[in-house]
C-alpha cells in the first residue's frame, strides 16, 4: 500500500467518503508522498514529454511573444514574467538562453510547489534571492539616476507572488495537473463522485449533489468539476494586473463533449512515459490528469490552437533559420549545427495537430 493510500484510508475512516479532488491533490500534491513531491516530473528522463521538453524551439517561440509584450508596455525597465507550474525549470532555461530582447528588464519568477523539482531550478539556473525580483524601482542615486538592477534576474518560488503589475503569467500543461472533481449524472441528478472504503478496498461512492442542470448529460455520463483551476486563473488575473496577459497552453474540450465520451479517455494518468491504471490506484506514484474545461474557467479574451499561437508568434522563421545555419555548418557538424537542424523535428512535434498543434492556447487579459 502506498503512503497516500495510507493517508486517504485514515481520512475515509475518520470522515467517510471523501470527494475525489482531495483524494487526486493527496495523490500528486502531498508534501512528503505525491507524485510531485517524489519522483515525478516532465522530461525525457520523466514521466511525459511537454512542449518546452521536446527541445528548445517552443522556449525560442515564447520568448519572441514575451519581447512583443514588453514592446506592447512600452518596454519598461522591469518587466516580470511569472512561470507558474515551472517543473524542472526546462522552459525558463530555453528562454534565457535565447535571449530575449527583453533580457534587461526580465524578471523571471519560477513557481513550483514541489520541492524536489525547485531543487532542480538550483542545479540548472543562476538563481537570485526572492527580494531582487520584486523590489521596487529603486530610490535615484546620489546624482538623481535610478538605478535599476540589470537583468534577467531570475527566482524560484513555491507559490504565486504579489508582484506588482502588470506582468506576464506563463503555464503550460499547469490547468490539467490541478485537482479535479468528477461528477456522475444519475437518474434524479448530478452525484459527486466520492472515494470510500469497502471490504479493505478504496471504492467510488456516488454522494447526490441535488443538482440536475445540464441538459446534455444522460444517465451515467460523467464531467468533470474544475473549480480549482477556474480559481487559479481568477488568481493569476489578478497578478498579471491591467496591461499584462496570462497564457496557459493545455489540451482542453468542454464539459459537453466530455460528457459524451467515456471519462476514461479524458482523465489519464501516465508514469515513466506510460499511461498508467485507474487513477484510485497507485496513489502517488502515477500522474493523475484531467483535460481541461474550457467552459468552466473564466472566458479566455483569446483562443487558438497551439500550432496557430506558435506561428502567429514567428516559428516558420525560427525553423528556415534554423535550415540555413545547418547548411552552412552542416559540413562543420558542431553542436550548433546539430542544434539548428534538430528545429525541424521539433517545430514537426510542436504543430503537429493530433497531438502538441492541437493543445489550445487560452490568453486572459490581467484584470
Ligand atoms: C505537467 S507539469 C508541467 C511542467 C512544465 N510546465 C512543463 O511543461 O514541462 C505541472 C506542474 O505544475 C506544478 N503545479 C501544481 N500545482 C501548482 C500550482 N498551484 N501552482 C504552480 N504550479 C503547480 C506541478 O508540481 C508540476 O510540476
Amino acid at each position: 500500500m502506498t503512503a497516500v493510500e495510507e493517508l486517504v484510508r485514515a481520512e475515509v475512516t475518520r470522515r467517510g467518503p471523501i470527494p475525489l479532488a482531495e483524494v487526486v491533490d493527496l495523490a500528486l500534491y502531498h508534501p512528503g508522498a505525491g507524485f510531485y513531491a517524489t519522483s515525478g516530473r516532465a522530461g525525457r528522463r520523466g514521466d511525459f514529454l511537454t512542449s518546452p521538453e521536446v527541445g528548445p524551439l517552443f522556449g525560442a517561440v515564447v520568448v519572441r511573444a514575451l519581447d512583443s509584450w514588453w514592446t506592447r508596455l512600452g518596454e519598461p525597465e522591469v518587466f516580470t514574467v511569472v512561470e507558474a507550474g515551472a517543473g524542472p525549470g526546462t522552459l525558463a532555461r530555453t528562454v534565457l538562453t535565447a535571449g530575449p530582447r527583453c533580457a534587461r528588464a526580465l524578471r523571471y519568477v519560477l513557481v513550483e510547489p514541489s520541492a524536489a523539482q525547485r531543487r532542480l531550478h538550483t542545479e540548472h539556473l543562476a538563481l537570485d534571492p526572492p527580494a531582487f525580483a520584486f523590489a521596487s524601482l529603486p530610490d535615484p542615486d546620489e546624482d538623481g539616476d535610478a538605478v535599476v538592477a540589470v537583468g534577467p534576474v531570475v527566482v524560484s518560488l513555491a507559490d504565486l507572488p504579489r508582484a506588482p503589475g502588470p506582468c506576464i503569467v506563463i503555464a503550460n500543461e499547469l490547468l490539467d495537473n490541478l485537482a479535479f472533481g468528477l461528477l456522475e449524472r444519475t437518474a434524479v441528478g448530478w452525484a459527486d463522485v466520492c472515494v470510500g472504503l469497502e471490504g479493505g478496498s478504496l471504492i467510488e461512492v456516488l454522494v447526490p449533489t441535488g443538482r440536475s442542470d445540464g441538459p446534455y448529460a444522460v444517465t451515467g455520463s460523467r464531467v468533470p468539476d474544475q473549480s480549482t483551476a477556474a480559481r487559479w486563473v481568477r488568481d493569476a488575473r489578478q497578478l498579471a494586473g491591467p496591461g499584462g496577459v496570462v497564457v496557459a497552453f493545455d489540451y482542453a474540450s468542454t464539459t459537453e463533449e466530455m460528457a459524451r465520451r467515456p471519462w476514461s479517455e479524458w482523465v489519464r494518468t501516465y508514469r515513466h512515459h506510460r499511461r498508467g491504471s485507474h487513477p484510485l490506484e497507485h496513489l502517488g506514484e502515477q500522474d493523475i490528469t484531467c483535460e481541461v474545461a474550457i467552459d468552466q474557467l473564466p472566458p479566455p479574451t483569446r483562443e487558438t490552437s497551439q500550432a496557430d499561437w506558435l506561428r502567429a508568434h514567428g516559428i516558420e522563421a525560427l525553423v528556415e533559420e534554423g535550415r540555413t545555419i545547418w547548411r552552412e555548418r552542416a559540413a562543420i557538424g558542431d553542436l550548433e549545427a546539430v542544434r539548428a537542424r534538430s528545429r525541424v523535428g521539433e517545430a514537426d512535434a510542436l504543430l503537429d495537430p493530433g497531438g502538441l498543434g492541437g493543445f489550445r492556447v487560452l490568453e486572459w487579459d490581467g484584470s
